[in-house]
């Protein structure tokens, strides 16, 4: 079957290790269920993939993408849920010390077909196209849990994204618009905050500007470049949410004396689970939310997508068809 895989890696220049190319089909074992991608998206995971980070040597070749709509073996239309935990852990998946990701030890989305867990599908609603279910299992999951499980943020309250541009930064703006927050939002890039406006953004800021008002929630992506600005944009006893660390994870001040003087709340955010998944497709069918596709490529344009990321030329998500 087609697929989009790495073959090694680079720091310096991953797109070098990235294969358009042949593999073999996947194999159901017990349990599992084979689907039929109709459609896959594009997640930094993919790049820090190409750069050796999260994935080892010895795993390659592997099939990259975390991400994937498509129809299982009966015929259902259905999202994939990436997390896979052992077959005997119980509850939340993203705390299974064994769980990996798809395209870490199980072979990734960006192909004709992928095996999955039987209990990692989730109904598509007919509501959603399957490029727009397919941004669904990573960055909207992501975002989804920073803001609702692990952020706790009620309507009415008012969180910061930092990065608007990204495809985890539009989900929190649209999500956190949808549910009723003051959303305030920070990008490098003027035509990004106009679009972060349109998305649903009370107000922009460039990065790294004083708010009018210190928040209760900032969610953070970016890392190393906004961290010391989203601690001093909290208000006391306020949270920070932190997914990604998209610019470095070593911020040259940790503004450790605000953080416990003020009594910050600093929470790490993984994914999510499948019923967050779950309420993820619910949230989106009953509110017309829909997530930002910057571009819809077919796979075998994938190195085009791969290198808008790399160059932060983007604004929501690249989606790839088949
Ligand atoms: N923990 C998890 O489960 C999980 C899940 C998904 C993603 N992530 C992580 O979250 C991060 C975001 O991923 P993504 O796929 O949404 O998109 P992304 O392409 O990594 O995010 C791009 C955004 O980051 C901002 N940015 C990058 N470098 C910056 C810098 N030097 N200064 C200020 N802003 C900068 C940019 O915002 P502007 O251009 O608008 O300024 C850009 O739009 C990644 O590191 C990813 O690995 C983690």
């Amino acid at each position: 079957m087609f697929a989009v895989y790495a073959e090694s890696f680079s720091t310096d220049d991953p797109l070098s290790g990235l294969v358009l190319g042949e593999r073999p089909d996947p194999v159901a074992e017990d349990g599992w269920t084979i689907v039929d991608v109709k459609a896959t998206a594009l997640n930094h995971h993919d790049l820090w993939s190409l750069r050796g980070v999260g994935l080892k040597q010895e795993a390659l070749p592997m099939i990259l993408g975390c991400d994937a709509a498509g129809v299982d073996q009966d015929g259902n239309e259905v999202v994939v849920h990436a997390v896979v935990s052992d077959p005997s852990w119980q509850g939340d998946e993203t705390l299974d010390p064994k769980r990996s990701l798809l395209s870490e030890r199980y072979q990734g989305t960006l192909a004709d077909r992928v095996a999955v867990p039987t209990r990692n599908v989730v109904p598509k609603p007919a509501s959603l196209s399957f490029e727009e279910a397919a941004c669904l299992p990573t960055a909207w999951l992501t975002a989804y849990r920073m803001l609702f499980t692990q952020g706790g943020l009620k309507p009415g309250e008012s969180v910061l994204v930092q990065g608007a541009g990204g495809g985890v930064a539009t989900a929190l703006i649209a999500l956190g618009r949808a549910a009723g927050l003051r959303v305030y939002a920070t990008s490098r890039d003027e035509t990004k905050r106009a679009r972060a406006l349109e998305l649903g953004a009370h107000e922009v800021f460039e990065t790294g500007a004083r708010l009018p008002t210190r928040v209760d929630a900032v969610m953070e992506t970016v890392g190393r470049a906004t961290w010391s600005h989203s601690v001093k944009s909290l208000r006391p006893g306020g949270t920070l949410v932190v997914s990604g660390t998209t610019s470095g994870p070593n911020p040259d001040n940790a503004e450790l004396t605000r953080v416990f003087f003020l009594q910050l709340r600093v929470i790490g955010s993984t994914m999510g689970t499948q019923a967050e998944l779950r309420s993820l497709t619910e949230l989106l069918d009953v509110s017309g939310v829909r997530p930002v596709i910057d571009r819809v490529l077919p796979l075998e344009k994938a190195r085009d997508g791969f290198a808008a990321m790399a160059g932060g030329d983007l604004f929501g998500k690249v989606v790839f068809t088949r």
